[in-house]
């Protein structure tokens, strides 16, 4: 008999078919309240899950028996209830690497529309709003040689980083529990105490992933230390940031801008106070949105699946644990 996939984002024809000559698929075009408990009853027999953007919890799991391995199409995994998993013995595989420039580009988009303040006098252009040159209440700011400050120093931070020095020749600060020796090397990059980039940096990229020790570290305090010129950038996860805290330090000027591609609560809710600020460039998640790259994390993806459920250990596991308890060490590399 076939295995079972739940397929719960939509994959294009040739993955999917991928899947469907090995396994007996169904597939969910999102999970939403009126499809969540079919969703949930497919989980019950399924062997695989594949999918995004849905939080996969302990009720989630619950009666999910047979269940061996849930194959994110991301490279952040803060949707999963990794304990819960954990406790079923189902691995879990992600996609790092291959979104890395895609969501590099989408950091420098932020940095360079929110400086530029490319958001708003499109706006204005759009509008009929342009008679004449321009006054200096419209002007940007540069963001040639000002000072880059990465919070976080992954994979991510680190093609930022690259942009920032050879294209932007922008000195690069940064704060991360680890050194990072290479980006020091290659991009001149200074690792400092948190407090310092905070307070140096023209531009503040957070770049770190979703843990309990980073929820909402980006906080009040974090604002105040701040530059009044600095421009904040969020291109990791929402939660990361006390937004409420942003937002007042937005509106008393604390800070001169900010550019989100997350936000504590997705899709942002129309009525946030985020939207009726023209200092702010908020985009929809879009940071690895781009054709090639979300193909390619599709495909990363379907190729952990199968190999897990072929009994080979899935190239991308998070935590490699979870795969020898349910097949032993001998699969050990
Ligand atoms: C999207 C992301 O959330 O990979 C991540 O961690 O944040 C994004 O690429 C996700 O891939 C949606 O499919």
């Amino acid at each position: 008999m076939k295995k079972q996939v739940v397929v719960y984002k939509r994959l294009s024809a040739s993955l999917l078919e991928r899947l469907q000559q090995r396994f007996d698929v169904t597939c969910f075009d999102g999970v939403n309240p009126d499809n969540r408990t079919a969703f949930e009853t497919a989980l019950r027999t399924a062997h695989g899950l594949i999918g995004a953007s849905v939080r996969i919890d302990a009720a989630t799991l619950a009666g999910a028996e047979n269940l061996e391995i849930a194959s994110t199409i991301s490279v952040g995994y803060d949707t999963f209830d990794l304990d819960a998993l954990k406790q079923h013995g189902i691995a879990l595989t992600h996609t790092p690497g291959v979104l890395t420039e895609t969501v590099a580009d989408t950091v420098f988009a932020l940095i360079l529309a929110t400086a530029r303040r490319v958001v708003e006098l499109a706006g204005f252009v759009r509008a009929g709003q342009w008679h004449r040159s321009i006054g200096l209440e419209l002007f940007g700011i540069d963001v040639h040689h000002k000072t880059l400050g990465c919070i976080g120093m992954g994979r991510i931070g680190t093609a930022v980083a690259r942009r920032a020095r050879l294209g932007f020749e922008m000195p690069v600060i940064y704060h991360d529990l680890h050194p990072a020796p290479a980006v020091e090397e290659a991009y001149g990059a200074t690792r400092l105490p948190l407090d310092q980039v905070l307070a140096e940096a023209d531009f503040i990229c957070v770049l770190l992933p979703l843990l309990p020790s980073t929820e909402r570290s980006i906080n009040a305090e974090a604002f105040d230390r701040m530059k009044p010129s600095a421009i904040f950038i969020n291109g990791s996860r929402g939660r990361v940031v006390d937004q409420d805290a942003l937002i007042a330090a937005l509106a008393s000027g604390k800070i001169r801008g900010a550019g989100l591609d997350v936000f504590e609560k997705e899709p942002l809710p129309a009525d946030s106070p985020l939207l009726g600020m023209s200092n702010v460039v908020a985009l929809p998640h879009i940071g690895s949105a781009t054709a090639e790259t979300r193909e390619a994390m599709a495909a990363m993806a379907v190729d952990n699946l199968i190999a897990g459920l072929e009994g080979r250990k899935p190239a991308h596991l998070v935590d490699q644990t979870v795969w020898f308890q349910r097949h032993g060490p001998s699969d050990r590399d």
